[in-house]
This record gives C-alpha cells, structure tokens and sequence, in this order.
C-alpha cells in the first residue's frame, strides 16, 4: 500500500517516505473551515494555510498586507476541519524578516494560538538564523525559494525567477542549506522547469513545485485558482479543475429570479 493511503494522519516523516518511495506529494491552499473540510476530505496530503489569503480572501494586491493576527485566524480554522492533512502555516510578512527573536515569537504564536503543525518562511541564506532559531524550538519548517511574493516588490514584476546564471546558481545553494539546516521540505515557485528537477535530485527532502514543472516531488496550487473561484488570475502554471464562480454565479441568479417572483420560499420551506 501507498505511504499516502497508509498514513492517518500526514506528518513531516510521511512526506520524506513518500519522496524516498517516488511517490508525489499533493498540496493546497485552504483559508476557512469549510474549504478545509472538502480538500482535506478528498485526501490531500498537505493543506497550506498561505498568505496568499491576503488576495484570495482580503482582495489585497499583494500578500504583504496580511497580519500575524489574521493568519493565526485563518489558521485556527482551518486545524478544526483538517483531519489527515499536514497544516503549514505560512509566517506573513514583517512577522520575521526582523531578527531569529521575532521570528521564533512569531511561529510559537502560530503554533499555540492555532494548532498549525509546522510554519513556512520565504527566503534562503539571508533568514538563516531565524530558521534554525525556530527549528532549535521544534517547529517543523517549510522553506520557500523562487518567486518570493513577499519580497515582490524588490523584483518589482512576478515573471519566472533563477533564469539567470547568479540567481540559479544561489537559489541551487539556498536549497541545500534549507536542507542543512533542518527544514522538512521547500516550495519552489516559479523557475524553470530543469532548475527545479536538478534541485530536487540534490536534496533528500521534497520538493514541492508551483511553476516548477512536472520532476519534483509534489506540487501545490492555490485552491480558489484551482477550483475556478478567482477568474482574473491566469498564469501558464494554473489548471483549473473546476468552474465553480460559473456555478456559483448560476446559483445567485437563480435565487434572485425565485425571491423576486416570490417561488421562493414555498410551503414546503415554510414553518
Ligand atoms: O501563500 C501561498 O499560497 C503560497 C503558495 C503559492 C505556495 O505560498
């Protein structure tokens, strides 16, 4: 039997089994209770908890503008739905670029006020220390190397990353110091598709892609994209496994149409 169908409840020793046994890991992005419950139900291994909830559920350009507060929030509601999925927890931003202090701080208010089981934190070399800082407090960590959208604005566009040389070259180096260092596993996000599957072969923990192509060892999406719920994000990476802002839509019209006509609500769903 499969590691991923054995497991009752993903830990952070699962996903290395499955990268050892070549078997893909899945993960997505969920925000609420609800949304958690339905992906967590269908069997996925991991459930992010991203500060892309600063787009998705705030409508921020950015996913700077998210607080340690909110994400703890998210979190929380996200831990009483998740039964078998890994919960990571991203730390937003500001709550750990500061110095190791904060950023342990931070990831033990994660872990205390939400029940996360492990955080994620964007960067390589430069948020070293904050890392082994968290880790030394036994908080599993994520890393996250490529397209870092919490530093957006000193790339200044969210093309592909690591195209060049120099680039490639420290994002090659960052991974096998995550790996050094203690974290569980990276995201790597937007970069070219070869980069990715080099970086996965040099390492012993998965790789997780989105933009990274098919030769990693899982791949994460942001749920709403996935589902078709966001319409106006459409980049290469993203296939949409669903239309549901159609069926949704469909569904508000529908019930406009019934209360204006006064169909509903009929006996039937009258006390
Ligand atoms: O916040 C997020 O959703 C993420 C994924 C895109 C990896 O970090």
């Amino acid at each position: 039997m499969s590691v991923h169908k054995k497991a009752k409840r993903v830990t952070t020793q699962v996903l290395l089994d499955m990268k050892s046994r070549g078997e893909k890991i899945s993960m997505l992005t969920s925000y609420d209770y609800s949304m958690a419950k339905i992906v967590d139900q269908a069997g996925i291994d991991i459930i992010l908890v991203g500060d892309s909830a600063s787009n998705v559920m705030a409508g921020h350009e950015t996913t700077l503008p998210i607080t340690l507060d909110q994400m703890i929030y998210h979190a929380a509601s996200v831990i009483r739905a998740a039964e078998r999925s890994l919960v990571v927890v991203d730390l937003p931003f500001g709550s750990y670029q500061g110095n190791s202090r904060q950023a342990l701080d931070s990831a033990i208010r994660i872990m205390k006020e939400s029940g996360g089981h492990a955080v994620k934190m964007e960067g390589g070399e430069e948020i070293s220390e904050s890392i082994t800082r968290v880790l030394s407090a036994g908080i599993p960590v994520m890393g996250h190397l490529g397209l870092t959208p919490q530093s957006i604005y000193k790339f200044g566009t969210y093309v592909v990353r690591a195209k060049e040389g120099e680039e490639a070259e420290q994002l090659k180096k960052d991974a096998i110091l995550l790996e050094k260092l203690g974290c569980f596993s990276i995201v790597l996000e937007k970069i070219p598709a070869h980069l990715a599957e080099e970086v996965a072969k040099s390492v012993s923990i998965p790789i997780i892609g989105i933009g990274a192509g098919g030769n990693v060892d899982g791949q994460v999406l942001v749920a709403h994209d996935m589902f078709g719920i966001t319409q106006e994000f459409s980049p290469r990476f993203l296939r949409r496994y669903a239309d549901v802002s159609t069926i949704m839509n469909d569904a508000v019209k529908g019930y406009i149409t019934d209360v204006k006509s006064g169909d509903f609500p009929n006996e039937e769903e009258s006390y």
